[in-house]
């Protein structure tokens, strides 16, 4: 199965902007089509996404990464065998040459893994999720229990919380089917709660309410359980928290800064709140509970919480395999976010998430605040057992798209068991 062409085009994001779609159409046919997505709340590890700059689009136009996939790109792996993606990659890496592909732009490069990667499934006449996992020599395909992010802060909900995400899991599902139900149920719920209480139901860039909460993080996660509880369910039992602080967006002068609560914290002090926080609402994960570059307080937060709670690194990590083996070895943290356009190929996105499973760390597979209708992250999560997903509210069909793919897929696999990462927890 060679690859015949490939071309791209620009379409557009869940906030209008421009991205990258790529189309590899193989020598019989066979089509993959990759849209790639684009985060608010970037870290600095990141890869870089290659925008033009200039006044177009307020300087966020993507033609650059289009004639990169076209001029650059396309000449070398034409004619090459699409199921050779480690190949594929590692041509492309090479072609960009740089630690962040800041040559390409990541938005290049992932378009073209990605699309190569499904033109490939296509061919092979398999599912996604199967052809994900024959990468790994994986077999073993479990739905992902979801992270539901139902109520949007930070850099994506501007005038809402501090603390960017405030996301429902529920643990108490045994199936996909019953835990999008309680996500639903939950989430109206949710918009009832908040209008009694007078405040807007407008929601942010993830689909999750974005209330201007007078009383910052603990009247956010009260509101939560008053939507737990009038759905019919039990916090804590049902469902669990997971916060995403994105606390790099934080840092201020004196330390982190939460504005809304009118609070500032040094490290110890925030790691003092979060042990509040976790013994007075029914919080399994804190992701980014630190920001990018406080090393030595992730390690005092593993230390302290590690043992009792998912502590997830976003930023701090990037997906890179070169941040994670730090943060292994220093012990920061015990789960990764795993975001393919932060390392900008397929390859790379599975080698960190082989190295974080083999260090005994959880694994959570996510989108971006910037998102498409592209349901490939649902396939990745299954097909590498990933374990969890984190696709945003249950609102918005750039989000819905993947939990409505999780569904076909659970369908197909006459399996719709979820994966339960908590159960040992609490
Ligand atoms: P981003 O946010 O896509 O804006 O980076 C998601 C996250 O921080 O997890
Ligand atoms: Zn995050």
């Amino acid at each position: 199965m060679t690859i015949a062409s490939i071309s791209a085009r620009q379409v557009y994001d869940s906030r209008g902007f421009p991205t990258v779609e790529c189309d590899v159409v193989l020598d019989d046919g066979s089509l993959g089509r990759a849209i790639v997505p684009s985060g608010a709340s970037t870290g600095s590890g990141e890869a870089l996404e290659l925008r033009d700059g200039g006044k177009d689009y307020g300087g966020k136009g993507v033609t650059h990464a289009i004639a990169n996939v076209i001029d650059i790109i396309a000449p070398a792996i034409k004619g090459r065998d699409a199921s050779d993606q480690k190949a594929i990659d590692q041509t492309i890496i090479e072609l960009d040459g740089t630690e962040n592909k800041s040559k390409l732009g990541e938005n290049a490069t992932l378009a073209v893994s990605l699309a190569t990667a499904k033109a490939a499934a296509t061919s092979a006449k398999q599912p996604l999720y199967a052809y994900f996992g024959s990468l790994i020599n994986n077999t073993e395909f479990t739905i992902p229990m979801p992270q539901l992010n139902i109520l949007n802060g930070g850099k994506h909900a501007h005038g809402s919380t501090d603390v960017q995400e405030f996301m429902i899991i529920p643990i108490g599902a045994q199936d996909i089917s019953t835990g999008l139900r309680m996500a639903s149920e939950i989430y109206h719920r949710l918009g009832t709660v908040l209008s009694d209480a007078g405040y807007a139901t407008s929601v942010g860039d993830e689909g999750g309410y974005a209330p201007s909460v007078k009383n910052g993080t603990e009247e956010a996660l009260q509101l939560l359980n008053k939507a737990v509880e009038t759905a019919g369910y039990v916090p804590g039992k049902d469902v669990a928290y997971a916060l995403d602080i994105a606390a790099s967006e934080l840092v201020g002068e004196y330390g982190y800064n939460f504005a809304r609560a009118n609070k500032q914290y040094n490290s110890d002090e925030l790691i003092g709140m979060y042990d509040h926080l976790v013994h007075s609402f029914p919080i399994v994960s804190i992701e980014d509970g630190l920001g990018e570059n406080d090393w030595a307080s992730w390690k005092k937060l593993n230390e302290h919480l590690g043992q009792q709670i998912q502590l997830v690194g976003d930023d701090l990590i990037a997906t890179h395999t070169s941040l994670l083996k730090r943060a292994i070895d220093e012990k920061s943290a015990n789960a990764i976010l795993i975001k393919p356009n932060q390392i900008g190929t397929l390859s790379e996105t599975i080698d960190a998430l082989t190295m974080a499973k083999q260090a005994g760390w959880r694994t959570v597979i996510s989108h971006r605040s910037g998102e498409t209708e592209d349901t490939t992250i649902a396939h990745l999560a299954v097909g590498l057992n990933a374990g969890q997903i984190k696709a945003g509210s249950f609102a918005r069909s750039e989000r819905i798209a993947k939990y409505n793919e999780l569904i076909r897929i659970a369908e197909q696999l006459h399996n719709s068991q979820l994966s339960h990462p908590f159960t040992v927890l609490s």
